[in-house]
Formats: C-alpha cells, sequence, structure tokens
C-alpha cells in the first residue's frame, strides 16, 4: 500500500515514512509486530526492509535464551552509525519489558523503549517521539479485568494468528515469559468468534492459528475453556483449518482430547513440549505432569485421532541434570516418537527460580547432551517421515523458492509438515491453492513429493 504524501495527527504533519522491523522469537512476538505495523498505517508508515533507507527502526525483542538476547544486542549496536540522520530507534518485547529503563539509559541511539502490554499504544509513543519527547520507556501492565482486542492483519494471506490468551501463570523454574508477559488473561469467546468470522468474511482468511503462551489456560477466568472454542470455530462456514499453539500438558483436558477426534477443521497436529524425559528434573522444572502422565495424554490424543502428529520441545542440561536423568530424556524420545523436537540448551534467566540453583553442568556438557538429544530425535524423525512416502497429502501452497535455479513449491499440512514439489508447468501460481501432493522422498527434515491434484483457492469440500 502507498503512502499520502502527509497525515496530519494531532499537532504534528506525518509525511509518508518508512518503519523497519526486526523481530526475534516465537510466534506471539511476530504477531505483535503486525500489530504494530498496522498501528503505524495510520500515522503513514510503510515497512521496509532495508534498514538504510528507513526513518523508523523497531526491534521486538525476545528474552527466553541468552542467544536470542545477544543477537539483539548486537544488532542494536550495529544502528549506531545510522543516528547521523535522524532515524528513530525503538526496542520492544520481552527484554524491553523488564529492562526497557536501562536499555534507554545504556545505548545512546535508543530514543525509547516499550514493553509487551503496551504494544496498542506504540502511535502515541511514535507522535512522542516525533515531537521531540526522546529516552522514555513505557513498561506499565494493562490492569484491567478484560482483555479485549480485535485482530489486525496487514497480509493478504489466507493465514492469520489470532490472540486468544496473553501472560502466563505457570512460572516453570527456568522461564522468564511470566515476568515478560504478566499473568493470564483470556479474551471472552464470543469476541474471538466473531474476531475470526470477520477475518474469514473480510479478509479471506481459511486458516486461524490461535496463540498463547499457554492456550490450553484460555478462558479459566471466564469459565470458558479452550475446547468449548473449538467446537464454536467448526460452525464458521469458509473456515477451513483451525491451529493452536503452544500448550502445556498439565492443562490438556478430556475435553480438548475428545475435540480432536471429532472436529474435522482442527488441524491433524500438537505442539506439546515435555521439556524432559526425567520425573525428578521435570519436579525442579516446576512442571506439574509427570512422564507417564505425559506418555498417557499423547497415546489419548493418538486414539482420538490416529492422524496426530505430535511436536515438543526439550531443554538440554538443566541444572544439575545427571547423566541418568539426560539418558530418561532419550528413552522418552524413542518412546513419544515426536514428529519433530525443538531442542535447547538450557540457558539460565535473571529472575527465575532455576536461575538461583547452584549448578554443576558444564557448557560442554550441556552442549554435548543437546547433541545427543538431537540425534536421537532425528533418528526417530527420519524412521517417522519415511513412513509418509507413497502416500498422499492434502495442503495449503505456503511459499514459492528456488533450488538450483528451479521453482519449488512448498506447502503445508493440517498435521503441520511442509512438503516441497517442483511444479509440472513453470507458469502457474500456485500460491494459497490447495493441492494433493504425493510424498515421493522424506528424510528427517524434508518431503518431496510431485503434484497430483490442484483443488484451487478453496479444499475440494468447498470446491
Ligand atoms: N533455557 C532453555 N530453553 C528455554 N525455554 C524456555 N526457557 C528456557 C531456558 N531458560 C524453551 C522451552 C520452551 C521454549 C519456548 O523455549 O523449551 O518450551
Ligand atoms: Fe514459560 Fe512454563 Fe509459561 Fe511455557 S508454561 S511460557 S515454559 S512458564
Amino acid at each position: 500500500m502507498e503512502n499520502t504524501p502527509v497525515i496530519r495527527v494531532g499537532e504534528l504533519d506525518f509525511p509518508a515514512r518508512k518503519v523497519w522491523m526486526r523481530t526475534y522469537g516465537c510466534q506471539m512476538n511476530y504477531h505483535d509486530s503486525e500489530r504494530i505495523l498496522s498501528h503505524l498505517e495510520k500515522l503513514n508508515f510503510t515497512a521496509t526492509d532495508k534498514q538504510e533507507e528507513a526513518d523508523l527502526l523497531l526491534f521486538n525483542t525476545c528474552a527466553i535464551r541468552d542467544l536470542a538476547n545477544q543477537k539483539f544486542y548486537s544488532h542494536l549496536g550495529e544502528t549506531k552509525h545510522l543516528k547521523q540522520k535522524d532515524v528513530v530507534v525503538a526496542a520492544g518485547g520481552c527484554i524491553a519489558q523488564t529492562e526497557g529503563k536501562e536499555l534507554v539509559k545504556k545505548y545512546k541511539q535508543l530514543d525509547f523503549a516499550f514493553g509487551t502490554d503496551v504494544i496498542d499504544n506504540i502511535g502515541e509513543m511514535v507522535y512522542r517521539a516525533y515531537a521531540g519527547d526522546r529516552k522514555f520507556a513505557v513498561t506499565t501492565w494493562d490492569r484491567s479485568e478484560n482483555y479485549s482486542i480485535e485482530t489486525k492483519i496487514t497480509h493478504g494471506s489466507p493465514q492469520a494468528f489470532v490472540n486468544i490468551i496473553k501472560g502466563c501463570d505457570k512460572f516453570c523454574s527456568y522461564c522468564i515469559v511470566p515476568f515478560t508477559r504478566g499473568r493470564e488473561k483470556s479474551r471472552r469467546l464470543n469476541e474471538v468468534v466473531k474476531d475470526v468470522r470477520r477475518l474469514v468474511e473480510h479478509s479471506g482468511v481459511q486458516e486461524v492459528t490461535l496463540l498463547g503462551q499457554n492456550v490450553n489456560s484460555y478462558g479459566k477466568d471466564n469459565g470458558e475453556s479452550l475446547a468449548q472454542l473449538l467446537f464454536a470455530l467448526e460452525e464458521i462456514d469458509g473456515l477451513e483449518l483451525v491451529r493452536y499453539t503452544t500448550s502445556h500438558p498439565y492443562d490438556v483436558s478430556d475435553e480438548l482430547v475428545a475435540a480432536h477426534g471429532t472436529l474435522k477443521k482442527l488441524a491433524n497436529h500438537l505442539h506439546l513440549p515435555v521439556q524432559s524425559g526425567s520425573n525428578s528434573v521435570l519436579q525442579r522444572m516446576l512442571r506439574e505432569y509427570s512422564v507417564e502422565h505425559y506418555l498417557g495424554l499423547i497415546e489419548k490424543m493418538r486414539k482420538a485421532n490416529p492422524e496426530m502428529v505430535i511436536t515438543s520441545d526439550i531443554i538440554a542440561g538443566f541444572p544439575n541434570e545427571t547423566e541418568e536423568e539426560h539418558q530418561d530424556t532419550l528413552k522418552l524420545l524413542r518412546a513419544a516418537q515426536f514428529d519433530f523436537v525443538y531442542a535447547y540448551a538450557y540457558s539460565s534467566r535473571k529472575g527465575t527460580k532455576a536461575a538461583r540453583m547452584d549448578d554443576v553442568i558444564t557448557d560442554d556438557i550441556r552442549g554435548r547432551r543437546l547433541r545427543e538429544v538431537m540425534d536421537v530425535q532425528e533418528e526417530v524423525q527420519e524412521a517417522i517421515r519415511k513412513k509418509m512416502e507413497g502416500r498422499t497429502y492434502q495442503m495449503l501452497v505456503v511459499e514459492k523458492g528456488s533450488f538450483k535455479g528451479q521453482t519449488k513449491w512448498t506447502g503445508r499440512t493440517s498435521c503441520n509438515r511442509l512438503v516441497h514439489f517442483d511444479p509440472p508447468t513453470q507458469d502457474f501460481d500456485y500460491l494459497w491453492h490447495w493441492v494433493d501432493v504425493e510424498i515421493t522422498s522424506a528424510t528427517a527434515f524434508s518431503c518431496q513429493g510431485v503434484l497430483k491434484t490442484v483443488h484451487g483457492k478453496r479444499p475440494p469440500q468447498h470446491a
């Protein structure tokens, strides 16, 4: 969208300007970034991916592991030279929530910082900066009882993220999120349904991913539940696929398991972070479930829906993890048969309970255990993916890429696997088409297939 030459807002003129944004971390952050951009359109900003031509540089930060932190600090450092012209530099998100004031003090080039609960006030903050007010931090929490928003999308794709719950009350001992995102607050079920219906009817959305730090806690504050919401979304004509992320095993209800067996629009995929395969480590992590409970849960899920694909997160080298506890995690990987695992080396986060534990584990041990987790998972994954060969999957084409000079298209299945296929003809734009692809070869990390049917921009039952 082109911007108008000048917009008058309050006391100021806003000429056409460009905003460059860098997002770190989880889907929640990417979703927040999109929300920020949609607010900035009202101040005559359009997005650019060229830092040099931007008037406003925004960083949406992640605090969950040290690596994301380091990347942000180094990228922020690199913006120093851009300050020669009058660019405004701001940092938002999880690091800014807990360290906003210090960041503004420490980094000369940083004009302002804003926390995770003031995203919808970004327009006011940018206005303030252009009115001449610099070096401020806004990290207040929204104290209202209700959490009420309307989803903003700036892209034209049929996929949308919809925030249904913010914050986290779990306080897992290693995790910074409850400090950076605050307490759990859910949107009301009717509001979410209305919001999704609007996205489907007015923006052509066909697939939604319900977002939250712990979506399984959704609705607890209002006597509602994720399962109820999923049943309500099933009724929306034109909505094809519903995903949700991320889940906590403690809060997965029988009602939700049953929903996976009944609902046609619910994706055949569940991301259910287990974190460790050792009961003693799970206790020290304050995860509130046992390995046995977890395995029972995924068995129930697979019984309810035999096509169910389960992915997970693992933290290797939690403080004082013994060799035996680590071996229990490798054992769990074999038992659980995850389709994919995000594996991380434990990273100490200031302010969390785990950061106060004495820790005998060295970086070397942590690195070795992480590699072992990845190796075992790769083996498991390879065997699971091999079984896909010869089967045909329906998928939405989500990307056009190029491989060795040849065009490749990528689709995402209901079970959340990415599949690449060669186009039989070069001059057809498959993007956002529903297609059937037969898998011809699959390895742990890549699935290739051949196009069997192109259904068009609606899956067959709606063709
Ligand atoms: N160290 C390593 N990994 C972590 N995660 C959260 N906190 C930490 C930490 N301190 C991982 C968990 C979580 C995922 C989003 O990030 O596995 O599920
Ligand atoms: Fe962090 Fe645990 Fe909350 Fe997930 S459930 S965001 S790991 S505190």
